[in-house]
């Protein structure tokens, strides 16, 4: 008990040495751990006298106290030196250029979407969409396709079950069904174009279940065949972007449409290479025609007054031909290898805000 004061000075000095937070753990034990200088000392008071023990335990006491206030400043000192010097090491450049990125890149489905509404967007289209899941009448009935008509046999269609009217439920077969929403909730004029999915029951090498297709639906009181001709002729210029692509308009048979054709581009398949724009073979790409009055009649718009034209086409079949994508399938395959190869960097998908300036 007589070093008491030399203990005290040795340890406070012992505490401000303490060089960091394990060095300060060192001293705390050393002196209150339980083979500590001090407990020593505590466990020592029993022996004494009971005056002496009573002298010796506030000295002690006193000693404990300070020694924990000592230990505790120097703690709160050293935790914030190390924060400080943790600050200083870690600190962050902002002005670093940022590490690339894996970029993802668009499905040429969506590329190619995106380029058909911009020039149809040109022209004055806008727009539209409907639900994949259809009706009979709006798939059908109001296209002027009746139960029976041979042109329900050439759309294989996905039903649904039956509902408790016996009614069943189908997923569209084309995007025309649009053109019957549209025009039955919005009067002429009308100039649509109408993305979206299809569905069939047809799985080969050149059709998969679900597809793509653009509709077009034009309508108002003076448009005719020439509108369609000219309309049709400069997206296809400007689609497979040759100014002088051959266009040739086929005679055909769509229920909906009267008269109806079908559009050709002029191409060349010499040694397996399909090119776009010369030769002297014809390549199939979109159904038109002039909008049936019935068609027109079924959406209560008189078809004395009005008038117009409709097509469509199939997306895939598009962005195939332009790009030299081989297989449908792989479309839909999400396979990423083939996703990188053909598709396209997000600053190239074109801005349908400020136009391409074509
Ligand atoms: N709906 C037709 C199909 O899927 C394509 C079509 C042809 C749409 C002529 C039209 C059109 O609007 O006028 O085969």
């Amino acid at each position: 008990m007589e070093n008491l004061d030399q203990l005290r000075a040795e340890l406070m000095s012992a505490v401000e040495a303490a060089a960091d937070l394990d060095d300060l753990e060192r001293v705390r034990v050393t002196a209150l751990g339980r083979k500590g200088s001090f407990t020593k000392l505590m466990k020592g008071l029993g022996a004494l006298d009971a005056d002496r023990r009573k002298e010796a335990g506030r000295a002690l006491n006193d000693l404990k106290e300070d020694l924990s206030r000592a230990l505790e400043a120097r703690k709160a000192a050293l935790s914030e030196a190390a924060l400080e010097a943790r600050l200083d090491q870690e600190r962050i450049d902002v002005t670093l250029p940022v590490r690339p990125e894996a970029e993802g890149c668009i499905h040429p489905i969506s590329q190619t979407i995106d380029e058909v509404l911009e020039i149809f967007g040109e022209m004055g289209f806008t727009v539209a969409e409907g639900p994949d899941i259809e009706d009979d009448f709006h798939n059908f009935t109001a296209l002027n396709i009746p139960p029976e008509h041979p042109a329900r046999q050439m759309m294989d269609t996905f039903y649904l079950p039956e509902r408790t009217d016996g009614s069943r439920m189908l997923l569209r077969t084309h995007t025309s069904p649009v053109q019957i929403h549209t025009m039955m909730a919005v009067k002429p004029p009308l100039r649509i174009l109408v993305p979206g999915r299809s569905y069939r029951r047809d799985s080969d090498q050149t059709h998969t279940p679900m597809f793509h297709q653009v509709e077009g639906l034009v309508i108002d009181e003076t448009t005719h065949m020439g509108h369609l001709k000219g309309c049709l002729i400069a997206f296809c210029r400007a689609y497979f972007e040759v100014d002088d692509v051959p266009v040739r308009f086929r005679p055909s048979y769509f229920p909906f449409t009267e008269p109806s054709a079908e559009v050709d581009i002029g191409c060349s398949r010499e040694g397996g290479e399909l090119k776009i724009g010369a030769g002297d073979d014809w390549l199939e790409i979109l159904g038109c025609g002039m909008v049936h009055p019935r068609v027109l009649a079924n959406c209560d718009i008189d078809p004395t007054t009005y008038q117009g034209f409709a097509f469509g086409l199939g997306i895939e079949r598009i962005a195939m031909l332009k790009h030299g994508i081989p297989d449908l399938r792989a479309f839909f395959e999400s396979d990423l290898r083939w996703l990188r190869h053909y598709g396209f960097a997000p600053l190239d998908a074109p801005s349908l805000i400020a136009g391409p300036g074509r």
